[in-house]
């Protein structure tokens, strides 16, 4: 089977500074995929790249076999690719439920959504709240679906960002720091749950995490950056004890 993402020499510099200096790996798809490196190596600048909030200055990604390079953010959500972001970023004063269901129509803004919401319950569409409950239970937030989303603990707002682009009908989804600041328990629960939306849903997931005491026995595979260069890729035993990567972390 083609890999789901295919991302092939990927250039881009900030000024005198490349932070992406020809990169080229594979994303398997229904993988879950950690992207690791110390800090400064690249890898939300990648992120970046492959969700089109940057463009490249060379270089190509390929998705589910269609050349989507430079595509601007919100064609690479129409396509399928979604993302959180390291800090949170939901309609505070809406629903945990109403967030879920505005996936759904894209982001025209918050008043209007209300509305449209009204108008929504009114014609009863079952079959897009039957999909938000199915994720909401996935998730673990069945509980908290009418609470505003600013009262919600800081893991479960990343689940429910998750669940948003699930809803979109992501098939890639691209994760920055998922369990940055969250505790061991909601962490190991963050993970868990990242499983089962690979093995219920088939969803491919490109993580960048650096807690990799907790995530590296949920992963697949690994891809190891140092200096905007991939300097190994494959099943997490092989990537952790390559020579390349021990030496990248203890330099940096
Ligand atoms: N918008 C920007 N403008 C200028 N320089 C940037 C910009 N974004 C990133 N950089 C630089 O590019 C390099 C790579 O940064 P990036 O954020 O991709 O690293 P990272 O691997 O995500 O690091 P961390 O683990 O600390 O999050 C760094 O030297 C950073 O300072
Ligand atoms: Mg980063």
């Amino acid at each position: 089977m083609a890999p789901i993402l295919e991302i092939r020499e990927i250039q881009k510099s900030f000024g005198k500074l490349k932070a992406l200096d020809g990169v080229s790996f594979d994303v398997e798809e229904k993988k879950v995929n950690i992207l690791i490196g110390p800090n400064g190596s690249g890898k939300t600048t990648l992120i970046n790249v492959i969700s089109g909030f940057y463009k490249a200055d060379s270089g190509s990604v390929r998705f589910e076999g269609k050349d989507v390079t430079g595509l601007p953010p919100y064609k690479m959500y129409a396509k399928g690719v979604g993302r959180t972001f390291q800090i949170p970023n939901l309609f505070w004063k809406l629903t945990v439920l109403e967030n879920i269901l505005i996936a759904e129509k894209g982001n025209p803004g918050e008043s209007f959504l209300k509305s449209l919401m009204k108008r929504r319950w009114a014609k009863a569409e079952t079959e897009a709240t039957e999909r938000a409950a199915k994720l909401l239970s996935l998730l673990g937030l069945s509980k908290v679906w009418n609470s505003r989303a600013i009262t919600l603990s800081g893991g479960q707002m990343k689940l429910l960002e998750l669940a948003r682009a699930l809803m979109s009908g992501s098939r890639l989804i691209l994760l920055d720091e998922p369990i940055s600041g969250v505790n061991p328990t909601l962490a190991h629960e963050i993970f868990g749950r990242i499983l089962k939306l690979r093995d219920e849903l088939g969803v491919t997931f490109l993580i960048v995490e650096h807690r990799l005491d907790i995530a590296l026995s949920y992963v697949d595979t690994v891809t190891a950056m140092a200096f905007g260069k991939v300097v190994a890729a494959g099943k997490p035993e092989l990537v952790m004890a390559d020579p390349k990567v021990i030496e990248a972390y203890l330099g940096a």
